[in-house]
């Protein structure tokens, strides 16, 4: 098995692995390294079944069911990540780290690619490890004292579902869009102990003691911090690949530049803990 980094701060790729078979202790060991390393690891020309994509990504921990994707037929465990030809939105556009709005936000997520454009569809992460390395220590330390609130409401809530063209097809559930969760801006990473920016574009909604108006300044401030392109890489599909990340450090954006295009994506995710700073 190799390890080859995709750029200095976030993300590699894994090569010389099949995903298919039962992975040995020894090679899920390598594998966890390199995801605790670099954040999100990618593996290219697998061909998975649904049974292996589920097996792969139980030996991360407990299957969470999304509450909101479409599910794969008969597979209730894999959300389906879509875009058809004729639809001009796609899903995760925005920078962002998976379910931050659970009590206990999700470990990580395993997305498989079915379908991709020729060209287009790529998606970018960036490292919440390097953002916060990069604060002064006059931000560490005001950020270091404060707590975010997140929510699904403003994301997965009828009111914005009905604007994508066929929402109702894509998302299921928008009355159950009422998770709200109270988490540290700062976490110490439970696997890496390293420290880590935990705020996001899609659902961190405002600190927590600040209003929405007092809080979008300074949130702004570091959503254009943390998507410093030195503090990404970005990954291009190709049917086959897949993709591990790591919610807890990092965001990742699904670039929507291919439109005329089909891509479908599967995605497992995977159970996480509560965070602390
Ligand atoms: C997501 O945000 O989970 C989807 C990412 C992608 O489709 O690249």
């Amino acid at each position: 098995m190799e390890v080859q980094p995709l750029s200095p701060n976030v993300g590699a790729e894994i090569s010389g692995v099949d995903l298919s078979k039962p992975l040995s202790d020894n090679e899920f060991g390598a594998i966890r390294q390199a995801f605790v390393d670099w954040g999100v690891v990618f593996f290219r020309d697998q061909t998975l079944s649904p049974e292996n994509h589920i097996a792969f990504a139980e030996r991360w921990g407990a299957i969470n069911i999304n509450r909101f994707f479409t599910p794969v037929a008969d597979y209730p465990m894999i959300a389906e990540v879509r875009k058809e030809p004729d639809q001009k939105k796609n899903i995760g556009s925005t920078w962002h780290t998976d379910h931050s709005y659970d009590q206990e936000p999700a470990l990580g997520s395993v997305l498989y690619a079915l379908e991709t454009p020729p060209v287009g569809g790529d998606t970018q992460f960036a490292s919440m490890y390097a953002a916060y390395d990069a604060l002064s220590e006059g931000m560490k330390e005001t950020l270091g004292g404060l707590k975010a609130w997140h929510s699904s409401r403003h994301v997965f809530g009828a009111d914005v579902v009905s604007l994508y063209e066929d929402g109702k097809r894509r998302f299921q559930n928008a009355e159950n869009a009422v998770q709200d969760a109270l988490h540290p801006v700062v976490i110490t990473h439970p696997l890496s102990g390293r420290k880590a920016l935990y705020v996001n574009a899609d659902f961190t909604v405002r600190f927590d003691g600040w209003t929405k108006e007092e809080s979008q300044p300074l949130l702004d401030f570091l959503y254009k911090h943390g998507r410093q392109p030195e503090f990404t890489c970005r990954f291009q599909w190709k049917p086959g690949s897949v993709a591990l990340w790591d919610n807890r450090c990092t965001w990742h954006c699904a670039l929507n530049d291919y439109h005329g295009h089909r891509r479908l994506m599967h995605r497992i995710t995977v159970e996480g803990e509560a965070l602390s700073a």
